[in-house]
């Protein structure tokens, strides 16, 4: 559900995974662009409505890809209508909301997972295999840097500081390899610092997040929507490792490559291209995993909640004044 920027990479996802999923319809309130998506990518209904899409039988799981504003009201439908939800990341745009669609999710027994999918990577999935060997953690430095030449979507440019522009469309993905390494605790002090460089939209394009976490654990994170080479870069310090996640999907341990996807190298505006639909695939895997009730390393709702707080905390703490 939504025909925009990122809906085609769960499209092919799934036309990847037909042991797992089949598509069955796709929805856009432009009945152009419903149409549209539906011949590229062989849906049999083009539905400009959510209540169109959950009268059909045969859909058991729907996949949000919608404006952020939109998904707290969209999965409390789904899942009022009986049918498990993977919603793209942001999980929801405030802490009442993620409240709201996890206690949903528990009352219908139903999943509801998050996108977060840059850790559906071989490297990161190899990291938490191996997590055991590397000892104590003592920090983590995450890097997440691209070039947005302005709104990448219309509602972009609106977005007020409080709702957040970098911090809640970008910084997702580095709280989630953060939680992910640091753990299910919450950290116990949170320090922002956000600008903005560039006229076209209202919010930060540029900021640097410090956290502490109890026993001595130290992270930052810096994301930018203004650097023209990418990066995207993640350390975890271990007492017995160095442990770094270049590039989104290479796994280097004290500077030897663990796992190098054989693929073309990166381009400077690589971030999200076809070269990343496997990301999508795995996930979408793991979504199937958790609806069937077996084991999965899906970003199910109690974890995406912990996150939504930790990013709304963050987004709360920025300070913006020179
Ligand atoms: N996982 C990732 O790496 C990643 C990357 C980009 C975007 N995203 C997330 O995906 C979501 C969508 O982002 P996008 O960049 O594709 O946005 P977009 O604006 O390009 O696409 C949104 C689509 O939703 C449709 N839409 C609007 N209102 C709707 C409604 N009421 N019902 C159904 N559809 C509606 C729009 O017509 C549009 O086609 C966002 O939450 C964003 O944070 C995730």
């Amino acid at each position: 559900m939504g025909c925009g920027r990122i809906a085609p990479l769960h499209l092919k996802a799934i036309a990847r995974s037909p042991e797992h999923a089949r598509l069955v319809a796709v929805v856009d309130p432009d009945p152009a662009r419903a149409a549209e998506f539906a011949g590229e990518y062989g849906a049999e209904h083009a539905c400009t409505s959510l209540d169109q899409a959950l009268a059909l039988d045969a859909v058991e799981a729907v996949v949000l890809c919608t404006p952020n504003a939109l998904h707290a009201d969209q999965v409390d439908q789904v899942l009022r209508a009986g049918r498990n939800v993977l919603v793209e990341k942001p999980f929801s745009e405030t802490v009442a909301d993620a409240e709201r669609i996890a206690t949903r999710a528990e009352e219908t027994g139903l999943v509801l997972a998050a996108g977060h999918t840059f850790r559906h990577v071989e490297a990161v999935r190899t990291l938490q295999d191996r997590r055991a060997e590397f000892g104590r953690l003592r920090a983590v430095s995450i890097s997440m840097c691209v070039f947005w030449d302005g709104p990448q979507a219309p509602w972009w440019a609106t977005r007020t500081r409080e709702e957040g522009l970098v911090l809640t469309l970008f910084a997702p993905h580095a709280i989630d390899f953060l939680q992910l390494v640091v753990g299910e605790i919450d950290p116990l002090r949170i320090h922002v610092e956000a600008a903005r460089f560039q006229p076209d939209w209202v919010a930060e394009d540029e900021a640097m997040i410090l956290l502490r976490y109890p026993d001595d654990v130290l992270a930052s994170i810096h994301v930018s929507y203004n650097q023209k080479r990418t990066m995207n870069r993640k350390i975890a310090h271990f007492e017995n490792a160095t442990v770094r996640v270049e590039n989104g999907d290479e796994l280097w341990i004290d500077d030897e490559p663990v796992v190098m996807p054989d693929r073309a190298p990166v381009e400077d505006d690589a971030l999200f291209n076809d070269g990343i639909t496997h990301y999508f695939a795995t996930q979408i895997r793991e979504f199937a995993l958790a609806v069937r009730g077996l084991p999965n390393r899906s970003v199910l709702h109690p974890s995406a909640l912990r996150q939504t707080r930790l990013n709304r905390a963050i987004v709360a703490a920025a300070r913006h004044d020179g």
